[in-house]
C-alpha cells in the first residue's frame, strides 16, 4: 500500500473513531501517535519519498497528525462530560447545601434587645421623624433659646428651613407621645439621631439612641432607679450594679447620669472606664412639670421620669468593640461575628 493510500485509509479511521471510557481514549492516541503509532509509522516511512511527491504528502501527512490531535481533544472533551453529568445527580437523599444567609447588623440586634426588655415590663414601642422642628427637639423640652446644643456646632440643620434640623436626640419622640397621648404612658423610642461631631473612634455625626418615658399619678425616682436596675441586670447579667451621679437636663429636674460596671475591664479599672471601674450609659430623671405641661400634661396631677443611652456604647459594653467607626464600614469579617441564630453564615 503506497503511502497516498495509507494517510487516505487513516483519515477515514479518524472520522470513525469513538471512546467511551478514559481506556479507549488511551488506546486511539496510542494507536495513532504513540512511539508505535500509525501515524508515527508514516513519519517514519515519509523519509524514503521522493523528491517530487515530498511536499504535497508532507503537508497531508502534517494535516493528518494535526486532525488526530483534535479528535483526541474532542474523545476526551466527550469523556469529561460523562463523569460530571452522574456527579450533578449526586446522592438525592443528601442533606440540601445552604446558601450563605446575612446576618442583623450589631446595632440592629442590641436594639431589639434593649426593646424587648422594657416590652417585658409594659412599655409600648413609639418613633418619630428624624428630621424634626425647634418645637420638639429644643423648645418643649425646655432648652432655652440660647442653650449650646442649639449651636451650628452641634446641629444639623436643614438648608433653607429655619426651623428645621436632623434630631439630636430621641428625647423629641417624648414630646410627640405627650402631645398625642393621654397618661399612663409607658414608652420607648429607639431611632437615629445626628450631631456635628469629627468623626473618630468614639464620636460618630450618626448613632442610635433609645429613649423611655413613664408618665403617671405618683412615679417617683426610686421607680426610676428600680426600672434601669432591671434593664441593666437583664441585659448585662445579674451581678452588674448601676449608680446615678447629679447631673444636669433642661428637660428632667432632678437629673442623674447613669453608671454601670465596666465589662470590659470587671472594675479592675481600663482604658474605656478611664481607670474608674464604671462606665455612663445614659442619662435620665423625672420629666421637668415645664415640660409636661408644654406637652398638655397637667404636672399638678402627673408625674413621670425618662432616660436616654445610646445603642453603639451598650453595644460596645456588650461586644468589646473598640472603635465606632466600625459600625460603618460594613467589614464582613466585623459583622459576621454577629451573625445569630437563623442567620448565621
Ligand atoms: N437626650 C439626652 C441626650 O441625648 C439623653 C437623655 C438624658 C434623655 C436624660 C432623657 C433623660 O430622657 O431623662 O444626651
Amino acid at each position: 500500500m503506497s503511502l497516498r493510500e495509507r494517510i487516505a485509509e487513516l483519515e477515514a479511521e479518524l472520522e470513525r473513531a469513538e471512546a467511551r471510557t478514559a481506556e479507549e481514549v488511551e488506546r486511539f492516541r496510542v494507536s495513532m501517535l504513540g512511539r508505535n503509532g500509525a501515524i508515527t509509522h508514516l513519519f517514519d516511512a515519509f523519509r524514503q519519498v521522493g523528491a517530487e511527491e515530498k511536499r504535497e504528502l508532507g503537508q497531508r501527512l502534517n494535516r493528518l497528525k494535526r486532525d488526530a490531535q483534535a479528535r483526541l481533544e474532542k474523545l476526551r472533551g466527550g469523556l469529561d462530560r460523562t463523569p460530571q453529568v452522574r456527579n450533578d445527580r449526586g446522592d438525592p437523599t443528601r442533606p440540601a447545601a445552604t446558601g450563605r444567609l446575612g446576618g442583623l447588623h450589631p446595632i440592629t440586634l442590641v436594639r431589639q434587645r434593649i426593646v424587648d426588655i422594657f416590652s417585658g415590663i409594659g412599655f409600648s414601642v413609639s418613633q418619630g421623624p428624624e428630621i424634626e422642628d425647634d418645637h420638639h427637639n429644643f423648645s418643649a423640652l425646655n432648652f432655652p433659646p440660647d442653650h449650646p446644643a442649639r449651636d451650628m456646632q452641634d446641629t444639623f440643620f436643614v438648608a433653607d428651613a429655619k426651623d428645621l434640623s436632623l434630631r439630636t436626640h430621641t428625647s423629641s419622640v417624648q414630646v410627640r407621645v405627650m402631645e398625642s397621648s393621654k397618661p399612663p404612658i409607658r414608652t420607648v423610642s429607639p431611632g437615629r439621631v445626628y450631631r456635628n461631631e469629627a468623626i473618630s473612634a468614639r464620636a460618630h455625626a450618626m448613632f442610635h439612641q433609645v429613649e423611655g418615658l413613664y408618665v403617671d399619678k405618683d412615679v417617683s425616682f426610686a421607680e426610676l432607679k428600680g426600672t434601669l436596675d432591671h434593664f441593666v441586670r437583664t441585659l448585662f447579667g445579674p451581678d452588674m450594679r448601676i449608680r446615678l451621679r447629679p447631673s444636669y437636663f433642661p428637660f428632667t429636674e432632678p437629673s442623674a447620669e447613669v453608671d454601670m460596671n465596666c465589662t470590659l475591664c470587671g472594675g479592675d479599672g481600663c482604658a474605656v472606664c478611664k481607670h474608674s471601674g464604671w462606665v455612663e450609659i445614659m442619662g435620665c430623671g423625672l420629666v421637668d412639670p415645664t415640660v409636661l405641661a408644654n406637652c398638655g400634661i397637667d404636672p399638678k396631677i402627673h408625674t413621670g421620669f425618662a432616660f436616654g443611652m445610646g445603642v453603639e456604647r451598650i453595644a460596645q459594653l456588650l461586644y468589646r468593640v473598640p472603635d465606632l467607626r466600625l459600625y460603618w464600614e460594613n467589614d464582613l469579617r466585623f459583622l459576621r461575628q454577629f451573625a445569630d441564630g437563623p442567620f448565621r453564615s
